[in-house]
């Protein structure tokens, strides 16, 4: 047959297999009940601990386990949920407090520690035969699951996801009810966590025989112009008799184009076992991935038994090369990189840390548009759509298990996070620890470590592995093995560091850390906020000027990633109450930029950028002198207050400049001449706030019930700029079906809720600026969102559902 002939039939033939789906994947989100239990007193917590669960297969006694318990009491939610987001700001001296924002979670808060949620769905009788799998993304925390009835698992971990089969217990006749009861006593960080089903569930539907969860692996090398591609497919046998059957793997492009495709190979599978077939094929003129060009292909699997499509899978994958030279640096595709990167916990203004989808991509949007090319997730395991917008993106990630431990319970997190994760084009590196100051200098430390990067190389022999170590010139313990030596902080020891150790190479795994608040100009120890500017760090930590110089300007520093790309809830360094959420961002929890924003893009990006801070509204300060900073990529720089210049000044590579201006109302310009380019920029003294604007990400949304966007709300004069110092209050209205999920502003003391009631949505704007986060409904349409402030004209913005 011609080559296009048999491509044909096998994209129709493929085609119609997808018709007739080999398997599900069916989102189990939404129609939960939600209810607290309680950490202390199990009568009010559906008697767990007063009933027997546990003493018998099936649990009937009249349980909150028992499929019959009646739940319809209860609140009704969807997932992604998290509990604590919902709950009031609560003063306390303790720590544990502090670090998690405090929010009451913990065992100090027995009746808000403990989430139980139910489920109801039905399974049609037709689907008797096939074999179901249950797969929880994320649950912070210690999650224990049932299925009518039947006890399913335990979750220990609040990052890494499980799955569970559960074939044996389905119903066909009537319901199925799953239970689980979520524990958030015990924290894992030591920053905000949330709790709750936080990411997504499903239901994974498909016949028994079939390719277990996670049991493609892909990956390639380049060879010149080409690409060797090998897909490793594992396959399990849950019938009760012996199978034959055939798996064959094909790539295609992005769009679906079958480019090469691989004989079929037989199997014939003994009951209940496993088995791993290699398969090989070459790409020509393989498109390389980077994170300029995420091209990424994808890999159809195909098993067959007696002729039928058994099990059909998808799985994007990129090609790339990375090399870490203790030399050189970093290189991706043999082209040399300096790693610009982020750390980044996962919560987000308005909604903690359930995020729909569409908010991982545009927060790593953000990261891509300030310059960063790299992203830690800093310090566990992701959500996979978060690594999804990644690859979409192009930003490499490392990927962490933070909890140096190499017990049974974490080899199994770590290598159901490697399992779950290595076909991600964004991972470029797995990190098996952070910080763990009582054994990552002893030989605990060490051995643990050994033991970690065997199972990630057994695992993932393409990559290697960091530890973020906040250790100076030291070479013990975790150092002595980990192939790329992470410093957190401690930037001044890395140059000693490489002349002694001259072949590990060095990568700033956590850097900078300059404390800020948007658009905030005095220290304000009683509001606790701290200088817009890049002045203030904590005794561990450094400016962002004085680590980025040394990593820019030496080829030994891979790059490094700064202590924080956003602010995240909890560790309000360097206050405690009423700061709620930390000061580390480059953007604040809303990802409004702050001004280091600013000094980051310059060096990080060939963008024209011209930034001068503070603003021009000092109606306080007139004829007194004011520190202006010009964060710019220019070579030189003019400024001009009211027209006249104030000086022109060279700009030194890597860093800012400042003039000290005597305050008058008017327009501070800026001109830079950058390759001989002229480049402007001006801030301007504003009127008074005049009216709401409303900026949106994205005005077409899918009828979807999950798909989300972003508003930005601006408080603007008359002449529409934004009024730098505007705090008014801003009434939501939404007509539509969408809903309003969250809301933020981004002031780290703000205590408001970010949750509002039905109709009662609001928030006042934190220097000019709030963000409300908007949900769509599944009925197409036009939404509506009206944002209103006492005195002001109102916004009004028309987006559609369709
Ligand atoms: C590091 C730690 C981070 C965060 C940061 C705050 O030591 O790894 O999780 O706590 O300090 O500066």
């Amino acid at each position: 047959m011609k080559n296009f002939q048999k491509q044909y039939l096998t994209a129709l033939f493929l085609a119609l297999s997808f018709i007739t789906s080999a398997q599900q994947k069916i989102s189990l989100d939404d129609d939960w009940r939600f209810q607290f239990g309680h950490a202390a007193n199990p009568d009010k917590d559906f008697d767990y601990g007063n009933k027997l669960l546990f003493h018998k297969s099936n649990v009937f006694e009249t349980t909150v386990v028992n499929p019959k318990f009646i739940d319809t009491t209860w609140r009704k939610i969807n997932v992604p949920h998290d509990w604590v987001v919902e709950l009031p700001f609560v003063k306390s001296t303790t720590h544990e407090m502090d670090t998690h924002g405090y929010k009451p979670v913990g065992s100090a808060y027995p009746e808000t520690s403990i989430g139980w949620y139910r489920k109801h769905f039905s399974i049609d009788k037709k689907d008797a035969n096939k074999r179901f799998e249950l797969q929880f993304d994320g649950i912070y925390r210690n999650a224990t699951i049932w299925i009518n009835g039947f006890y399913v698992g335990t979750n220990f971990s609040g990052y890494v996801g499980n799955s569970f089969d559960v074939t044996d217990y389905m119903n066909f006749e009537s319901d199925n009810v799953l239970v689980v009861r979520v524990d958030a006593t015990q924290a894992e960080g030591w920053f905000y966590e949330g709790a709750g089903i936080y990411r997504h569930v499903w239901l994974n539907v498909t016949n028994k025989f079939h390719i277990p969860q996670d049991g493609i692996f892909v990956h390639s090398e380049v060879q010149g112009k080409n690409a060797s591609v090998t897909i490793e497919t594992t396959l399990q046998n849950n019938n009760l008799i012996t199978t034959n059957g055939t798996v064959y793997n094909l790539i295609t492009d992005r769009n679906g184009k079958i480019l090469v495709q691989t004989s079929e190979h037989k199997i014939n599978l003994g009951i209940r076992k496993n088995i791993t077939i290699k398969q090989k094929m070459k790409l020509t003129n393989a498109r390389l991935w980077s994170v300029d060009d995420p091209y990424l292909y994808k890999v159809i699997t195909v098993v067959k038994s007696g002729n039928h499509i058994v099990h059909q899978a998808q799985t994007r994958f990129g090609i790339k090369t990375v090399r870490f030279d203790a030399n050189e640096g970093f290189f991706l595709n043999g082209k040399h990189l300096k790693i610009q990167g982020t750390n980044n916990h996962q919560d987000h203004a308005g909604i903690g840390s359930a995020l729909p989808d569409y908010l991982q991509y545009y927060r790593i949007k953000l990261l891509k548009e300030l310059g960063s090319n790299a992203y830690r997730a800093s310090h566990n395991a992701p959500t996979p759509e978060l690594l999804e917008a990644c690859d979409s993106l192009g930003m490499l990630v490392i990927d962490e298990q933070r909890l140096l431990n190499s017990s049974p319970e974490y080899i199994d997190q770590f290598q159901r996070l490697i399992k779950r994760d290595r076909n991600h084009a964004s991972v470029f590196l797995w990190s098996i620890g952070n910080e763990e100051q009582n054994i990552q200098g002893n030989d605990y430390g060490k051995k643990i470590a050994q033991t970690l990067l065997a199972i990630q190389k057994e695992l993932d022999p393409t990559r290697t592995s960091t530890y973020a170590a906040d250790m100076a010139n030291e070479f013990k313990g975790v150092n002595e093995v980990i192939p790329i030596r992470g410093f957190n902080y401690r930037e001044y020891a890395v140059a000693d560091y490489h002349r002694d150790h001259p072949n590990q190479p060095l990568l700033g795994t956590e850097m900078g850390s300059t404390v800020t608040t948007r658009g905030i100009y005095e220290k304000d120890e009683i509001r606790a906020y701290v200088p817009d500017q890049d002045i203030t760090h904590p005794w561990w930590a450094s400016k962002a000027e004085t680590w980025w110089k040394l990593a820019a300007e030496n080829d030994y520093w891979l790059g490094g990633f700064v202590w924080t790309g956003f602010d995240y809830r909890g560790e309000p360094t360097p206050y405690k109450w009423p700061n709620i959420s930390s000061h580390f961002g480059i953007m604040d929890v809303c990802g409004f930029p702050k001004n280091i924003y600013y000094y980051y893009q310059s060096w990080w990006t060939d963008k024209d950028v011209l930034h001068i801070s503070p603003h021009w509204n000092w109606p306080e300060k007139t004829g007194q002198p004011i520190e202006v900073w010009v964060n710019s990529n220019a070579d030189e720089i003019e400024l001009f207050l009211n027209g006249k210049t104030v000086g022109k000044k060279v700009m030194p590579r890597n860093s800012h400049l400042k003039w000290q201006v005597n305050y008058e109302p008017g327009t501070l310009e800026a001109i830079g001449y950058k390759k001989g380019k002229k480049i402007t920029s001006k801030v301007e003294t504003t009127g008074t706030p005049y009216k709401v604007v409303l900026n949106t990400d994205k005005s077409i949304l899918t009828a979807n019930g999950k798909d989300a966007t972003v508003f930005n709300v601006s408080i603007v004069d008359d002449k529409g700029r934004e009024v730098p110092v505007a705090d008014n209050r801003v009434l939501f209205a939404l007509s539509g079906d969408a809903k309003i999920i969250g809301v933020g502003n981004g002031d780290p003391s703000s205590h408001e809720p970010d949750k509002c009631a039905e109709g009662a949505w609001q928030r006042s704007a934190f220097n000019g600026k709030c963000q409300v986060i908007l949900l769509a409904g599944k009925t197409p349409g036009t939404v509506t969102l009206e944002a209103k402030s006492n005195g002001l004209f109102t916004a009004s913005a028309t987006i559609q559902i369709q």
